[in-house]
C-alpha cells in the first residue's frame, strides 16, 4: 500500500485543510506513514504569517530533498499559504518539489497523484473549498467546520488576503448538513473556521443571505452538538446580534476571541484595522454587559512600524483595562508584498523585545487574576485525554476554553463537571464531581 506523511504549519484553518488532505489521500488508497522517511508522498502544509514560520519550513525541506534524492519515485508536495505566496518560484528554489498548491487547491493534489504527469506542477487559483472532501479528524468528538475562505480586509501587516483570496462563504444549508453528519458521527464540539468568521454570509446571493448570528442559531438547533466555537472574528463585525447569540444559544461557548492588535488609535489606523481604541473598548463593554463571565482573548502585535513608546503604553492600558483571559502576542514581522513591509520607521529589534517582555508580563498577571473567578466553581469540561504533565490525571477544556487538569474517571469525549481548586494564567486544576461525592 502506498503511504503519505503530512507536516502542518500555521493556523487551525491549515490543520483543518490537512485533515482534508489526509482524508482525500486515504480515499485514494494511501495510508499514513509513521515517519517522513517511510512515506511515498511527503507533504508540507505551509504558513507564511511570520518569518519564523518560513525558517522552520526551510529546515524540514532540507530533509525532504535528501529523501527525494535517495528515492526519486517519492513525491514531494508543498501546499498552503507559503507555497501560494511564492507560487512558481517554489520550483526554482526547490527543484526537488513535484507539486505545489495554494490553500483550497487540495483537490488538485488528487488530480496530480492520479495523473501520469512527471513534470512539476503548481496550482494556485483561488477557487473552491476543501469542505466537500472527506476529512480524517484528529479526535472523533471534535471537528472543524470551514464556513468561509479568504478575507476582504486590508490589514496592512497581513499576508492572508494575498494567500487565501477574497472572502467566499459556503451556503448555510450545506453547513447544516455537514454539522448534522458530524453530530451523527459522534462529534460534540465544533469550531467554525474562517479568516473573518463574523462577516460570514455577506457575499451569498440574495436568496441565500444568512448572517453569522443566524448561522449560529441554525447550528445550535442541530441535535447532538453540545458546543459551538468559532475563530477568528474581527472586532468591526462583533455586533450585538452575535453577542446575544452567546447569551441565548445553549451550545455557543462563553469565549470570544477579539483581536486587538494595538491599543493605539494611531497605530490601528496605520494597520488599517477600521476601528479605534474607543470602538474596540465599546465592543468589550457590550460583551461584558450581556456576558459578564465570558472569556475574552486576543492577538497583539508589538513593534509595528511607527509604534512609539506612547503607542505601546496605550496597548498596555487596554490590556490592563480589558483583563484578557489569554493573549497571543507577536513581534511584527514584515511580509513580502504587504503595505506594512514598505512603511518607514521600522522599530529596532531591542525595543521590540523589551516591549514584548513587558506585554507578556502584564498579560499573564491579568490572566492569572481573571482565572481566580473559576476557583470554587463547578465547570463543564469536555475530556480530551490524559494530562500532559501528569498522565495519571485527565485533561479537558472548559466552555471558556481553559485547559483543565483534574482527577477523575471519565473517558475522552465525555462531558463532566469539575470542581476547580486552583487556577494559573493558563490552566485550571480540580477534580471530577462524581469522584468527589463518592470519596
Ligand atoms: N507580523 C506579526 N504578527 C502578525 N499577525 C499577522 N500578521 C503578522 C505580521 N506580519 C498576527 C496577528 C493575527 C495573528 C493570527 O497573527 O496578530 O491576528
Ligand atoms: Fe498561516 Fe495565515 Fe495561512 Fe493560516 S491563513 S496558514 S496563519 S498565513
Amino acid at each position: 500500500m502506498r503511504t503519505y506523511h503530512v507536516t502542518t504549519f500555521g493556523c487551525q484553518m491549515n490543520e483543518h485543510d490537512s485533515e482534508r488532505m489526509k482524508g482525500m489521500l486515504e480515499s485514494l488508497g494511501y495510508s499514513e506513514a509513521p515517519a517522513r522517511e517511510d512515506a511515498d508522498v511527503i507533504l508540507f502544509n505551509t504558513c507564511s504569517i511570520r518569518e519564523s514560520a518560513d525558517s522552520r519550513l526551510v529546515g524540514h525541506l532540507g530533509e525532504a530533498k535528501r529523501l527525494k534524492a535517495e528515492d526519486p519515485e517519492r513525491v514531494v508536495g508543498i501546499g498552503g499559504c507559503w507555497a501560494q505566496s511564492l507560487k512558481d518560484e517554489v520550483f526554482e528554489r526547490f527543484p526537488f518539489v513535484d507539486v505545489a498548491f495554494g490553500p483550497g487547491q487540495v483537490p488538485k493534489l488528487a488530480e496530480f497523484l492520479t495523473s501520469d504527469s512527471i513534470t512539476a506542477q503548481g496550482f494556485f487559483e483561488f477557487e473552491g473549498f476543501t469542505g466537500h472532501l472527506p476529512a480524517r479528524r484528529e479526535r472523533e468528538f471534535q471537528a472543524w467546520v470551514q464556513i468561509s475562505v479568504g478575507c476582504n480586509c486590508r490589514c496592512s501587516y497581513c499576508i492572508v488576503p494575498s494567500t487565501r483570496g477574497r472572502e467566499v462563504s459556503r451556503p448555510a444549508p450545506e453547513l447544516v448538513e455537514e454539522v448534522r453528519r458530524l453530530a451523527d458521527d459522534g462529534v460534540r464540539e465544533i469550531t467554525l473556521l474562517g479568516q473573518n468568521v463574523n462577516s460570514y454570509g455577506r457575499d451569498l446571493p440574495p436568496g441565500q443571505k444568512t448572517s453569522f448570528s443566524e448561522l449560529l442559531g441554525t447550528l445550535d438547533g442541530v441535535d447532538g452538538v453540545d458546543r459551538i466555537r468559532y475563530t477568528s472574528p474581527h472586532p468591526k463585525d462583533m455586533r450585538e446580534d452575535v453577542i446575544r447569540a452567546h447569551a441565548e444559544l445553549a451550545s455557543v461557548c462563553e469565549h470570544i476571541h477579539l483581536p486587538l492588535q494595538s491599543g493605539s488609535s494611531r497605530i490601528l489606523k496605520r494597520m488599517r484595522r477600521t476601528y479605534n481604541r474607543e470602538r474596540y473598548l465599546d465592543r468589550v463593554a457590550m460583551i461584558r454587559e450581556h456576558l459578564p463571565d465570558c472569556a475574552i482573548t486576543t492577538d497583539i502585535i508589538v513593534g509595528f512600524p511607527g509604534e512609539g513608546d506612547a503607542d505601546f503604553e496605550e496597548t498596555l492600558e487596554v490590556v490592563d483595562e480589558v483583563g484578557y483571559d489569554s493573549a497571543f502576542t507577536f513581534v511584527f514581522s514584515p511580509r513580502r508584498g504587504t503595505e506594512a513591509a514598505g512603511l518607514g520607521e521600522q522599530v529596532p529589534h531591542a525595543a521590540k523585545r523589551e516591549r514584548m517582555e513587558r506585554l507578556v508580563e502584564l498579560v499573564q498577571r491579568r490572566a492569572t487574576e481573571r482565572a481566580q473567578r473559576f476557583v470554587g466553581r463547578e465547570l463543564e469540561v469536555l475530556v480530551e485525554g490524559p494530562s500532559r504533565t501528569d498522565p495519571s490525571r485527565l485533561r479537558g477544556r472548559s466552555r471558556h476554553n481553559k485547559t483543565v487538569n483534574f482527577d477523575g474517571a471519565a473517558v475522552p469525549g465525555e462531558l463532566v463537571q469539575v470542581r476547580v481548586g486552583s487556577a494559573t494564567s493558563t490552566t485550571l486544576a480540580g477534580e471530577e464531581r462524581l469522584l468527589a461525592r463518592v470519596a
